[in-house]
């Protein structure tokens, strides 16, 4: 790492929520007295380490400008897209001047609240000196099934398995080409698999099980009860 290689990060946050089945998006759902997306964003503020954060917001998105957070001098707004890795790739564009490609870039989901400042921390100093980087994942308690249809196919072999969580962090030129050569290609559903499509080998860093991604209604109380957890 030169002296003078930034981290960014970046939070596609231009989602609807579809299976949250709420009135609104879920990273504006309230969680602990502030919405999800305040909690995300605060978080990352707080591990002092980023340059800036681009984040990615609907353009019919009424809740965004309200938030306090919206006109930190540390946060630029970009416009969201289609699928997560468009709202993803806008956002690397609208720093495309200030970051340069040998700069690391950690994209965090919004929907991850309870991201902590030690995962964040052990991610980059994991992977720092790697060519390619990576991302925080988990590995799997349950026995996991190969199925078709109704019926067992199999039985992976659960060693070799890992969910990906985010942030996951890459130079800023290596992943922006990497999303650009992948624009519309549907199976690209993290910014791993698009440098995996590449030929190129992500790192997985075992992160943190309470950082969970809010998706379904339930997760709000298993997030706020992480929270209550957090003290360190
Ligand atoms: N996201 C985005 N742009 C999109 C789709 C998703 O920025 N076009 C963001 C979401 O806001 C979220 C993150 O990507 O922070 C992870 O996506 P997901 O959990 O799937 O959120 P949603 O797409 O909003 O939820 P759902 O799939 O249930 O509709
Ligand atoms: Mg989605």
């Amino acid at each position: 790492m030169t002296p003078t290689t930034k981290f960014w990060a970046v939070v596609p946050a231009a989602g609807v929520g579809k299976r949250m089945n709420a009135d609104r998006p879920k990273q504006y759902l309230e969680l602990a007295g502030k919405t999800v997306i305040e909690h995300t964003l605060l978080r990352l503020l707080s591990a002092e380490v980023f340059a800036a954060i681009a984040v990615a917001i609907s353009s019919e998105d009424p809740y965004w400008p309200e938030l306090e957070v919206s006109s930190h001098h540390q946060v630029i707004t970009a416009p969201g897209g289609k699928e997560r890795a468009d709202s993803v790739l806008s956002a690397l564009s609208a720093i495309r001047d200030v970051a340069a490609d040998e700069d690391w870039v950690l994209v965090h989901d919004a929907a991850r609240p309870c991201l902590t400042a030690a995962d964040i921390h052990l991610l980059i100093n994991t992977l720092v000196n790697d060519e390619v980087g990576g991302i925080l994942a988990l590995s799997s308690h349950d026995t996991l099934k190969n199925v078709q249809g109704q019926t067992i196919l199999g039985t992976l072999d659960r060693s070799h398995i890992w969910r990906a969580l985010t942030p996951q962090m890459f130079r800023y030129g290596m992943l922006k080409n990497a999303l650009e050569s992948g624009q519309g290609n549907l199976a690209i559903t993290d910014e791993a698999s698009a440098l995996e499509i590449q030929g190129l080998q992500p790192k997985i860093v075992e992160g943190r099980p309470d950082n969970i991604k809010i998706t379904r209604p339930e997760d709000l109380a298993l997030a706020q009860f992480y929270m209550g957890q957090q003290h360190d």
